[in-house]
């Protein structure tokens, strides 16, 4: 892994933003991964701006790797004043573009928040905990 990225994921790491259960929740997605076993349980709360609905906060919590932490938090900030369909048009990648470029072994760990969000955005109407895995 490079240097740049690798430090970018230990600052994410170290002081990752929006990281926690959030009470009141508009949505909530799991994934697990089937590469590693790691686990990201994501919640999304929206609110209503310029007559469009949109992402006001995103939270989340890991069980697994650095780069999947650190992707969370750097995607969580990023999908904020997005709507839905915004945040769903987005990959893996993208959420983790504030992290630079992902070697391809690590690219799993992005979709795993990527895998988060979808399930989060896509059961928007289930507001029930997510079951447990
Ligand atoms: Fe499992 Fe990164 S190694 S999500």
């Amino acid at each position: 892994m490079n240097d740049d990225i690798e430090t970018k994921i230990q600052a994410a790491v170290h002081d990752p933003q929006n990281v926690g259960e959030m009470s009141g929740a508009d949505a909530i997605g799991t994934v697990g991964s089937e590469n590693c076993g790691d686990m990201l349980r994501m919640w999304v709360k929206f609110k209503e701006e310029d007559g469009r609905k949109v992402i006001d906060k995103a939270t989340f919590q890991a069980f697994g790797c650095q780069t999947a932490i650190a992707v969370a938090s750097v995607a969580t900030e990023l999908i904020r004043g997005k709507t839905p369909a915004e945040a769903l048009a987005m990959s893996g990648e993208e959420l983790a573009s504030p992290l630079g470029k992902l070697p391809p072994m690590k690219i799993h760990c992005a979709q795993l928040v990527e895998g988060a969000l979808r399930d989060a955005l896509g059961g928007e109407e289930a507001v029930a905990p997510a079951s447990a895995p």
